[in-house]
């Protein structure tokens, strides 16, 4: 029986997390042989390399290596690169994960040429919020894909509402809390909340990168002014994102001295951060990820954005939104700190096998692209 050559695709710190497990899942069928492409979207150590090593991801046969560019000239090189590894290694199926513009310009390539079947894991979640360079890239991507895994049951209701026929729409699960399940006891050896002088429980996590949010002093400085506000009370460690590093650095120069709780620290490998993350006693985010993973770990999370494209974790899990007002987020984090915990469990399907489930159909699909 001729193999099926499936082209897995990643570009950016997000997508690691969740191509390692159906990489790996993909990989231990005989009937499959896999193809590793890496767009280099993301490139510097802590935001690529580290999380290969960490997670155990084999090194990409392809590093199509494009860095950074504004939105069109990145999507724009990521398609002229991809198209010719497409022609010459003719997939029959190119999976891409979540929403960042490595995604969706590989979707676009791949569709377009004759054949070559598109996957796309994390599909129909939606923000409705256009402004979002990731709700484009959710849009273009599901309009295209074949094969439509969703990780919540908002997926498919946003999917039925576009008219996507639901045969192709299948609900496995949650592929980033597979490498959470995978790596917890690994995160716990790391050490991390002793190394940075923490105590489990007592300390407040942060990560913020989104354009809505770091791009605009009058949004930044006041959330960075309340992060600082807060470190009186508990330390608050920020792992800073690359994006980030510019507003920082000019909202630091303008302070003439900041509070000794409050640590900017480098982006931490995937366990560190896990370790780090499994341990606080409230997570402040505006990542997508980081609102899956904190409901996984039943730890309070609010997220500094006006609504989620992963309802499940407001309505099942621990994350509350408090949008971009500094005021209500100090207001919220200081409820939870004096014990106002939110109570969540765990969204069906995250349990650690959702990666199984996608090779499962993978074997099974016959190949029929969709029609509308
Ligand atoms: C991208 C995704 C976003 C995702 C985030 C995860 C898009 C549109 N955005 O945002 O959805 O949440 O990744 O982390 O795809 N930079 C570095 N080193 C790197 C990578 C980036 O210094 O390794 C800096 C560069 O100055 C670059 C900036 O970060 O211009 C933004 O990088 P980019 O990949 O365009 O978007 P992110 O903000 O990282
Ligand atoms: N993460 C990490 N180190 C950090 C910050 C985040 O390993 O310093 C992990 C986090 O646990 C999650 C993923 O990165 O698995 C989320 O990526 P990011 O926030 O960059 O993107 P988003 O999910 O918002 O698209």
């Amino acid at each position: 029986m001729k193999r099926r050559r499936v082209m897995l695709v990643a570009g950016a710190r997000p997508n690691f997390m969740k191509i390692a497990p159906v990489h790996r899942a993909l990989a231990a069928r005989s009937s499959i042989e896999t193809v590793l492409v890496h767009t280099g979207q993301h490139y510097d150590e802590a935001m690529s390399r580290l999380f290969f090593d960490q997670l155990g991801i084999p090194e990409p046969e392809i590093n199509l290596e494009v860095g950074s560019a504004s939105h069109a000239l990145q999507t724009a090189e990521i398609m002229r690169r991809f198209e010719p590894v497409v022609l010459d290694r003719r997939p029959d199926l190119v999976v891409v994960v979540g929403d960042v513009n490595s995604t969706a310009a590989c979707a676009l390539v791949a569709k377009k040429i004759p054949g070559v079947g598109l996957a796309h894991v994390e599909a129909g979640l939606r923000s409705f919020d256009r402004s979002m360079p990731e709700e484009i890239n959710r849009l273009v991507t599901d309009a295209l894909s074949d094969l439509l895994f969703t990780s919540e049951p908002s997926g498919a209701r946003n999917l039925r509402r576009e008219g996507v026929d639901p045969r192709h729409v299948h609900f496995v699960g949650n592929v980033m809390i597979d490498t959470l399940e995978a790596h917890l006891p690994r995160a716990r050896q790391t050490g991390a909340v002793e190394a940075f002088g923490l105590a489990a429980g007592g300390y407040v996590l942060v990560t913020m990168h989104r354009p809505a949010n770091v791009d605009d002093a009058a949004v930044f400085d006041p959330l960075m002014d309340a992060l600082a506000r807060l470190a009186a009370d508990r330390p608050v460690v920020f792992p800073v994102h690359p994006r980030t590093r510019p507003a920082l650095d000019r909202w630091r120069g303008a302070r003439q001295e900041l509070p000794a709780g409050l640590r900017l620290v480098d982006p931490l490998g995937y366990l560190e951060f896990l370790d780090l993350m499994a341990h606080a006693q409230l997570v402040l985010t505006d990542s997508g990820g980081v609102q899956e993973e904190t409901t996984a770990l039943g730890v309070p999370c609010l997220t500094l954005r006006p609504n989620t494209e992963r309802p499940v974790t407001v309505d099942e899990g621990t994350n509350e939104l408090v949008g971009q007002d500094a005021d209500r987020l100090l207001r919220r984090a200081r409820a939870i700190l004096a014990g106002e915990v939110p109570r969540g469990r765990r969204p069906a399907l995250w349990d650690g096998r959702a990666a199984e489930r996608i090779a499962d159909v993978i074997e099974g699909w016959d190949g029929t692209p969709r029609e509308r």
